[in-house]
Order: C-alpha cells, then structure tokens, then sequence
C-alpha cells in the first residue's frame, strides 16, 4: 500500500464500503429545535453508557446541539427512509420538524415516533477536530422503540425494505 496524501473522494468511495445504520441527532435551546441526519455515530463506552457523533463543523443545527448541553439519538427503522431524507436537507429547522410527530426526554429533547430506539444524552465533549467537531454524549435516558428492521445505508445509497422487511443492498455502480 503506497504511503502518501489519499485523494478525498478515493477516501469517500472506500467509507461507502462501510455500511452503517441511520440516526437522527436532535436537540432543543430556548424554545427551538434542531435536527439533523448522521450515520457517524458509535458506542464509546459502556460505563459510563456513552456516544459520539461527528457533525461537519458548519451545519446549521450545531449552534442549538451545543447551546443546549443535551442531544438524542434516534436510530431510524428501514421504513422510515423519508425521515432520514428530511432531517439531511438544508432548510430552517422549524420546516425539517413541520408535521413530524415528536415526543420530548427528560431534558425537553425532541424524540422521533416509530424510531427503533432512542438515546438521550449529556453533552460531555465538542472538540473540534479538521472540518469536523466530534460530539461526546453521557447517556442519561434511552427507550427502546420498535422491533423493526433498520435503515440501512451502503455505497452511498439507502438499502430497500421489501414489505416482508428483507432488504435489498444496493447494488455495485460498476454491474
Ligand atoms: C445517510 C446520511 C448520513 C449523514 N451523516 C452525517 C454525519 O454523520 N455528520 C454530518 O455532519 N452530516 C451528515 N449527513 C449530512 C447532514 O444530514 C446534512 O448536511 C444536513 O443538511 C445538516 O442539516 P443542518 O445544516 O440543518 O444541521 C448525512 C446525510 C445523510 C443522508
């Protein structure tokens, strides 16, 4: 493997190699809620029970995630592809929640309906890190949501559930 400086979208075609789920990071400040799509997300420990997410460093909802000192993680089931799509477009935050049925944690977060679960963190860590700002969350409440299959996302592209929930990977852009 020869060393030396790895082109971006060289890099972006490998990670999509890298199937993931897909969760919606949401937070509430001063009377506004904030949303966004993410499938960078992993357990960093089990005691204490805690997560990190990576946000690109300008995304609009990072203002009200870090003033607020607490996010949820909603993991989203395969049928609920059209959130995912939703909560990744680049409109005011008020438009993303129109009409989306929410529920609130203990720390006045907005929680997603249907989800297969959701986490509600403690913000413990932002560090900013390249164009990225790596946030750290002390799980403090989870519920456990539907017994569903996932929404899965792989080769930048979302797997297809069909109604028996067997999903579909999506195929190779070279067959
Ligand atoms: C499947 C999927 C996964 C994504 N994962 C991330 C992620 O992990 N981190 C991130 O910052 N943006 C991620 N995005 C992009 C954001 O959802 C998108 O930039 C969104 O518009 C940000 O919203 P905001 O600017 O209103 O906060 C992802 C988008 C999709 C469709």
């Amino acid at each position: 493997m020869p060393d030396g400086p790895v082109d971006p979208a060289a890099f972006r075609g490998l990670m999509a190699r890298w199937a993931t789920g897909v969760a919606v990071v949401t937070a509430h400040h001063a009377g506004q809620d904030a949303g966004l799509t993410v499938n960078a997300f992993l357990s960093v420990s089990l005691r204490p029970p805690s997560v990190l997410v990576s946000l690109m460093h300008d995304v609009d909802s990072l203002p009200v995630i870090a003033a607020s000192g607490a996010f949820a993680v909603n993991v989203l089931a395969a049928d609920q592809r059209g959130l995912s799509e939703r909560f990744a477009r680049t409109v005011p935050s008020a438009e993303k929640f129109l009409g989306v049925p929410v529920h609130r944690g203990s720390r006045g977060t907005p929680l997603l309906n249907g989800t297969l679960g959701a986490l509600e963190c403690r913000r413990v860590a932002a560090t900013p890190q390249f164009d990225h700002v790596l946030l750290v969350g002390e799980v403090v409440g989870q519920e456990l949501g539907r017994d569903a299959p996932p929404l899965l996302f792989f080769r930048s592209a979302y797997a297809e559930p069909d109604p028996d929930g067997r999903v579909t990977l999506p195929r190779s852009p070279r067959s």
